[in-house]
């Protein structure tokens, strides 16, 4: 597609592009609409900045990509403005504990994850707190054919306990041994399987769809089976060719694609308060090979 109405300056080779030339805070026009809808395909999440978007305006610029979510799972976010599904995403300043601190897809320990997460800058510390990126397709092209091979016949399962976690599910930093049991209590059973290589219906791609928060581990396999090739799999998602790490600035807006893209929350700004918004959205989910 050539665009005629937005630019977009991909961030790397595989991972993220900034784009400019649209205003969110109007109704988008179809043709912008169907190129910011490539570019999403092209580069699995994509960035505006300086924006000064409300509450409102960031929902309907989401509702135009799919039906919206109200998350009821998470409860330190609550609804923003009287919209239940704008929720904050708040670390204070004397918080320890750091929201989406890991390599993760959004509410993969569902059936139907979120499909796009739409999430604004609202405050933000002097320095640190970006977010980085990594594609998923990106991870499947570069392992090697039999890997890719063994790969295609498993599945994972990802639980909702380990949103608690840091890598390879242990407590996460600044949650206590206990909370982490307790929180392993609380959310037991809610968990989905999904296949570990999966196609992106709109971008045609396999993606390698694993987070090593919230999977815990291979279907059939135990636990400690699987856990030296998650370990691998970690290190193919983190490594920096595979990913772009966005710089927020105030009015900034990113949109990823969970079905293409990890994402990871830097926990770098201790002594700061940074306030997100985020929406999230749903839509047709990978599809088998
Ligand atoms: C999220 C998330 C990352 C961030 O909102 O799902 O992981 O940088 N946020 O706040
Ligand atoms: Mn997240």
């Amino acid at each position: 597609m050539i665009n005629t109405v937005i630019t977009v300056r991909p961030m790397s080779a595989h991972t993220g592009a900034e784009i400019s030339g649209v205003d969110l805070r109007a109704p988008l026009a179809e043709q912008a609409y169907l190129e910011i809808r490539q570019a999403i395909n092209d580069w699995g999440v994509i960035f505006f900045r300086n924006m000064a978007l409300t509450a409102a305006q960031q929902l309907a610029f989401a509702r135009r990509f799919g039906a919206t979510e109200e998350d009821t799972h998470v409860s330190n976010m609550t609804g923003v403005d009287g919209l239940p599904e704008v929720k904050e995403v708040v670390k204070e300043a004397d918080d320890v504990r750091n929201i989406g601190g890991f390599w993760h897809m959004d509410q993969s320990f569902y059936d139907l994850p979120s499909c796009f997460s739409v999430l604004y800058a609202r405050e933000l510390p002097p320095n640190g707190g970006d977010t980085m990126f990594s594609h998923l397709s990106a991870a499947y092209d570069s392992l090697s054919p039999g890997l890719q091979a063994t790969l295609e016949g498993l599945s994972g399962v990802h639980i909702r306990a380990h949103a608690d976690s840091s890598a390879m599910n242990s407590a996460a930093s600044g949650l206590s041994f206990g909370d982490y049991v307790e929180s392993r209590k609380r959310f037991a059973g809610i968990e989905a399987t999904h296949l570990i290589v999966a196609r992106q219906p709109e971008s045609g791609r396999k993606v390698l769809y694993f987070s090593p928060v919230y999977t815990d581990r291979f279907d059939g396999w135990t636990r400690d089976e699987s856990l030296p090739l998650m370990k691998y799999l970690t290190g193919v998602l983190g490594k920096p060719e595979h990913t772009c790490r966005f710089r927020w600035g105030e009015g900034s807006l990113a949109m990823w694609d969970n079905r293409a893209v990890v994402h990871y929350a830097l926990d770098d700004y201790v002594g700061h308060r940074r306030l997100m918004h985020r929406v999230t959205v749903n839509g047709p989910w990978l599809e088998p090979c």
